[in-house]
């Protein structure tokens, strides 16, 4: 199959080729094994939160049929598959003893994986947080931190002989911002201090957990997934420079900074002065936050461009904390390029900006891209799939890889995202991100060309001229 864009391009011999999904967003299956709600069943059965009233109860029903999934990837010939464990499933109260009957459907899978060669890549938490700890309060309170590292202490003690790679938070600027900033996502709430204390307690509880799982296993990888953004300013006016600055230390600076520096951002601790003043940080907690992780994983998606409106300097969006992004305070422009059905435009050089920007300003340490990908309305037609829009995103970005790998960058390995179409959070079902087309009524899955396409690449590992 050739490739849209050109020369080819080889990947380092060890280079890790994966694909991603998250437990909420294929699994189904909700109700049982001692499965208890999570936020976002809650949140997804209230009315008007998820597009077309759509919940994760059934999805891509991957409990019933993880069997055949694993098969699919062993055809993709993937050599790793990201997943997420569900909380609710593993610890149903949130606190306390494990489930062993939900612990088990993961060893399960673990052992299909491994026996097809699989490396399991285990996410801790893609946003699932057991309903429970919301009812106490949510991760605005310190509590849920230490509830996360116990999870995760049962958690890895029950596949840590057989799981060598794992990830404590999937994207926690979602979690924090989304689902207590601008209320979009589970559990719903509105509140900027609550989400930047939300922020604080989601990574105090990543560095016990790391903590934890590093005191039982020392050697193994152990990290954190960040969505990183490029950011320019619409202008080379001062105002916009002042809102990217703004933009790029609430999205991707207010995570990197603590956990790979250990200390708050001090322009973004200035910017949000108004909300809080950062009385829940304890002293203590910044080391915590920073223990020093093994591997670093970026999901890259697009690039935001910012501009403040009337070239005034951009107020503080948490004036506005249910607008953002779209915030009436920092505008969020565009460069006119093509855009996705989730109309992100498509910026591969963006992923390149992103990873030798980690790379010159962090601490050396190996990065791999956990998630990547792109939606677009698919079609079965005679019972095929052809996406060639996704192949060209794919093929863009993995160029993009290798130019950052040519750079100096250690970018050890690529998911794609997704392996199957799933359950888009707020969207609902209605934006289809898989190489695999799923029929929801049916449950057949089907290889999108993309898929053929990157099982092409895996076996080459490299694109073709
Ligand atoms: C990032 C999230 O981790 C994933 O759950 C989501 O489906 C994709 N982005 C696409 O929006």
């Amino acid at each position: 199959m050739t490739s849209p864009n050109g020369h080819r391009v080889a990947f380092p011999p060890d280079f890790l080729w994966g694909a991603a999904t998250a437990a909420y967003q294929i699994e189904g299956g909700a109700t049982e094994g001692g499965r208890t709600p999570s936020i976002w069943d809650t949140f997804s059965r209230t009315a008007g939160k998820v597009k077309g009233g759509d919940t994760g109860d059934v999805a891509c029903d991957h409990f019933h049929r993880s069997a055949d999934d694993v098969k699919l990837m062993a055809g993709l010939g993937l050599k790793s598959y990201r997943f997420s464990l569900s909380w609710p499933r593993i610890q149903p109260d949130g606190r306390g003893p494990a489930n062993e009957v939900g612990l088990d459907f993961y060893r399960r899978l673990v052992d299909d994986l491994l026996a097809h060669g699989i490396e399991p890549w285990v996410t801790l938490y893609h946003w699932d947080l057991p309903q429970a700890l919301e009812d106490a309060g949510g991760w605005p309170v310190r509590d849920t931190a230490a509830r996360f590292a116990e999870y995760a202490q049962i958690a890895h003690r029950a596949l840590g002989d057989r799981v060598r790679h794992w990830t404590t938070l999937n994207e926690p600027w979602c979690s924090a911002f989304l689902g207590y900033g601008s209320g979009v996502h589970a559990p719903g709430r509105s509140d900027g201090a609550d989400a930047l204390r939300a922020a604080h307690h989601l990574m105090l509880g990543h560095g016990l957990a790391v903590q934890a799982m590093r005191a039982d296993q020392p050697d193994h990888d152990l990290g954190i997934t960040v969505n990183l953004y490029a950011i320019s300013p619409q202008t080379d006016s001062p105002a916009d420079a002042d809102a990217a600055r703004r933009i790029d230390g609430l999205a991707n600076r207010i995570f990197l900074d603590p956990v790979l520096r250990g200390q708050y951002p001090a322009d973004v601790v200035e910017d949000v002065r108004e909300v809080t003043d950062f009385g829940h940080v304890r002293d203590g907690d910044l080391e915590i936050i920073s223990t020093p992780l093994s591997v670093l994983g970026i999901n890259y998606y697009s690039r935001y461009v910012l501009s403040a409106p009337d070239g005034e300097p951009a107020e503080p969006y948490w004036r506005a904390p249910s607008n953002w992004p779209g915030s009436e305070t920092v505008r969020f422009g565009d460069r006119g390029l093509p855009v996705t059905d989730m109309n992100w435009e498509i910026d591969a050089p963006g992923l390149v900006e992103v990873l030798e920007r980690v790379h010159r300003e962090y601490p050396a340490i190996p990065i791999y891209i956990t998630e990547n990908g792109s939606a677009f309305v698919d079609e079965v037609v005679d019972g095929q799939v052809d996406d060639p829009e996704r192949v060209a995103f794919f093929d863009a970005h993995l160029r993009a890889c290798s130019d950052a790998i040519e750079a100096g960058v250690p970018l050890r390995g690529y998911f794609a995202w997704s392996l199957m179409d799933n359950f888009e959070w707020a969207w609902g079902y209605s934006k289809r991100f898989g190489m695999v087309y799923v029929d929801y009524d049916t449950q057949v899955r089907i290889p999108k060309t993309s898929a053929r396409w990157y099982a092409e690449v895996i076996r080459q590992n490299g694109l073709g001229g």
